[in-house]
């Protein structure tokens, strides 16, 4: 990763390595920003992984590289199915129930805020924001 005297920056993620982020969730984490909250990250998932429910508090990007995602139960539930060459916008507020990769997927995500993860109650679990992630990340084992 670098950075520029005028704020340009560059990461190459093929010089990255992966992370585990949990059971069969790996990572990249390519940058964050402590000014703006902004953190993104390359996320790749086994068949039949999933992201809790949770809400956006900023807005977030996606853009899928391989595989599919089925956000709010997919296309099939009246939410989204997002195939690999897909780019979505979530907007801030939103509530998504779990997200679920039923193949194995890779996507970048481009989070302009924290995620506040939710229990069934629809009580705060814990929000993950830019220097969660980053904590994540520096404590995260290699995909070994
Ligand atoms: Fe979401």
């Amino acid at each position: 990763m670098s950075s520029t005297e005028n704020g340009d920056f560059h990461v190459a993620s093929n010089d990255v390595p992966w992370k585990v982020l949990r059971d069969g969730y790996h990572f990249k984490l390519l940058r964050t920003c402590p000014v703006t909250g902004t953190w993104v990250a390359l996320f790749r998932a086994v068949a039949g992984s999933s992201v809790p429910p949770h809400k956006h508090i900023g807005a977030a990007e996606y853009f899928v590289l391989k595989g599919r995602i089925e956000i709010r139960g997919g296309v099939e539930n009246s939410g989204v199915t997002a195939h690999a060459g897909d780019y979505g916008y979530e907007p801030n507020g939103i509530i998504h129930e779990k997200t679920c990769s039923p193949e194995p997927c890779e996507y970048l995500f481009i989070n302009h805020g924290p995620l506040q993860y939710l229990d069934d109650d629809g009580g705060t679990l814990f929000v993950l924001d830019w220097m969660g992630i980053q904590e994540k990340w520096d404590a995260a084992p290699l995909v070994g």
